[in-house]
């Protein structure tokens, strides 16, 4: 009894402390803005990836039907495989153009819907599978003016709908899963005879009704070997032998975090101490309990789950440690701003990932601040008027804004007489570190700093402080462009590099910091990052840099 009671009145010490950290985050001026760039983009953001010309390729899918943008120059495509339309003068892709806040269609021939990609080192999107006729091709995209999609048919050994990819240190990427599909194969092959080969733990975590392990969350450790998380547990995976090194507990709970009970998930920062990272750590956030996909369809909208679990990858006993958000999410992204704090932004409290399956909008994003102490660590921003539900999507761009898009499509793009319309809007997120009031202490990057660097290399870079400067609280981070999609964003990493705290001034108002570059493609596969220079939580403008 007495210890009943003990637990009962900690629980209402909890929960009243709880609710009032919400009260107080959310009645204290909410910081970050956001902005409408285009009131209509003619397709559904379902996938989107930044290119290091600042534009953005998107797309969509291509069989349910006409979208609201016309093809280039007349053009159709047509194809007897797609069950709406078999003549289609839509576009379902387009490349937005971050700095002239335009767009223009693209053609994409075969369905790309669900799938996955990368970009690679010489600052092409090779993106792959997808559904019906697009499930085994490989896509190339290269953007120029009037560039547009190129397809390799037989891409692809196996089906791949709904996996992931991840860069690997060789530049290939790896592809895991996707839809009844156990097993992983790379892009591109080495040998003709090059196989897909067996991941038993993506049937191990498949629940047999209800999936829960589609587009893993996976991630490159810095020994080489990939942390892939599907379910509610984790293993660390040599996948050049075929062998998991390490098994990682369950999440306490037990809950599902990957489609459809999409939870989101990142690789928090990755500090580089003499030349190497030796702490490294995985945040998973949000999702819906176990069973929400199917009592979604019998219109049951279970709450969203409201816990993260952080674990260190690295440790040799390690552990979950969980901890609560502010508010609980189904299909929320997770991306890492260039401060290095986490931006948790999208998805709905209720329901389950799924056509037609999420209810209850959460439009607050959410800051997670990693080197808080526990229990102070989120934050809530300013809310979109936008619901952001299935099918949403959310980049980091150079600016350090985010950009935000679709939502809900709909078989036939229906804008009306449905719950949540196809959504053709397209927003910018400013996180408050974009506050103009802060341009003095914002950091400007000057011309002239290296952008082509191999691994270790000295690094210079010079940058602008109008205002008070404090040395002590600067730093150079390193992020890559990700892949993003159904709440995940592949290849996302970001380094705090070496050196990046002892400033030199040169000049009036001018300094420079001498940076190590990453030391090794385990640490950071090569290919084109954003580097910024943040002082006092305020980051500079990125630049585009090319590692490797
Ligand atoms: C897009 O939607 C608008 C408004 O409903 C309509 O006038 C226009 O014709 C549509 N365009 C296409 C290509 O579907
Ligand atoms: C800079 O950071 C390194 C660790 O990354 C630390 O050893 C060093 O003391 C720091 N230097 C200054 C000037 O803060
Ligand atoms: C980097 O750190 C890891 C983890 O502490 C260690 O196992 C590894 O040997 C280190 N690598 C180098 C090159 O020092
Ligand atoms: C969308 O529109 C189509 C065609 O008008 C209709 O058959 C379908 O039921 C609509 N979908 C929803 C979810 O209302």
């Amino acid at each position: 009894m007495p210890s009943t009671l003990t637990t009962l009145l900690i629980y209402l010490l909890i929960s009243t402390a709880t609710a009032t950290a919400i009260t107080t985050t959310t009645t204290t001026k909410p910081s970050g803005k956001w902005t409408l760039l285009q009131p209509n983009i003619g397709i559904t953001a379902m996938h989107m990836q930044l290119l290091p010309n600042d534009r953005v390729l998107i797309y969509d899918r291509t069989d349910f039907g006409a979208s609201n943008l016309s093809l280039a120059n007349g053009k159709c495509r047509e194809d007897q495989n797609d069950v709406i339309l078999k003549k289609d003068c839509t576009a379902h892709s387009i490349e937005y153009d971050v700095v002239s806040n335009t767009f223009r269609p693209l053609m994409v021939q075969t369905d790309v819907w669900c799938s996955s990609g990368s970009l690679v080192a010489d600052g092409t999107i090779v993106q792959t599978g997808g559904f019906n006729d697009g499930d085994h091709v490989v896509r190339v995209y290269k953007s120029c003016d009037k560039c547009d999609w190129k397809e390799l048919k037989a891409g692809l050994i196996n089906r791949r709908w709904y996996a992931t990819n991840h860069l690997l240190p060789s530049g290939r990427q790896i592809i895991i899963g996707g839809r009844r599909q156990y097993n992983y194969e790379f892009y591109p092959k080495v040998s003709k005879s090059e196989k897909a080969y067996n991941l038993p733990f993506l049937v191990q975590t498949n629940d047999p009704k209800l999936e829960n392990n589609l587009y893993p969350f996976v991630f490159l450790n810095t020994d080489g070997n990939l942390f892939i998380f599907a379910n509610n547990r984790a293993i660390l995976f040599d996948y050049s032998l075929n062998r998991v090194v390490k098994n990682y507990p369950q999440i306490p709970g037990g809950e599902p975090r990957n489609y459809p009970s999409t939870g989101s998930a990142v690789l928090l920062p990755l500090r580089i101490v003499q030349r190497n990272v030796t702490v490294v750590e995985v945040l998973v956030c949000g999702g819906a309990p176990k069973g929400a996909f199917v009592n979604a369809q019998n219109g049951v909208f279970d709450g969203a789950l409201k816990t993260c679990g952080r674990i260190k990858i690295s440790d040799p006993s390690p552990k979950w440690v969980m901890e609560s958000m502010p508010l609980a999410r189904v299909m929320g992204d997770m991306l890492l701003l260039p401060t290095g704090d986490v931006l948790i932004i999208n998805g709905g409290s209720k329901g389950s990932a799924g056509w037609e399956y999420g209810r209850n909008p959460v439009r607050y994003p959410v800051v997670y601040k990693p080197d808080n102490p526990l229990g102070h660590r989120f934050k809530i921003e300013t809310p979109s008027t936008i619901p952001r539900m299935y099918h949403s999507t959310a980049i980091l761009i150079r600016d350090g804004r985010v950009l935000v898009g679709g939502s809900n499509p709909h078989i036939y793009y229906n804008f009306t007489n449905v719950l949540y319309p196809t959504e053709l809007r397209f927003e910018a997120f400013s996180p408050s570190y974009l506050d103009p009031r802060l341009s003095n202490l914002r950091p400007k990057i000057l011309p002239g700093s290296q952008t082509r660097f191999g691994y270790g290399d000295q690094v210079i870079i010079r940058f602008m402080v109008l205002g008070h400067m404090d040395p002590k609280s600067v730093s150079v981070t390193m992020v890559a462009p990700s892949f993003n999609t159904h709440s995940f964003s592949m290849n996302q990493r970001l380094l705090i590099l070496e050196g990046g705290n002892i400033t030199v001034p040169i000049g009036k108002a001018t300094y420079q910091v001498s940076v190590r570059a990453p030391p090794s493609c385990y640490i950071a596969p090569a290919n084109y990052y954003l580097m910024f220079v943040v002082h006092q939580q305020i980051p500079s403008e990125g630049i585009w840099v090319q590692l490797g």
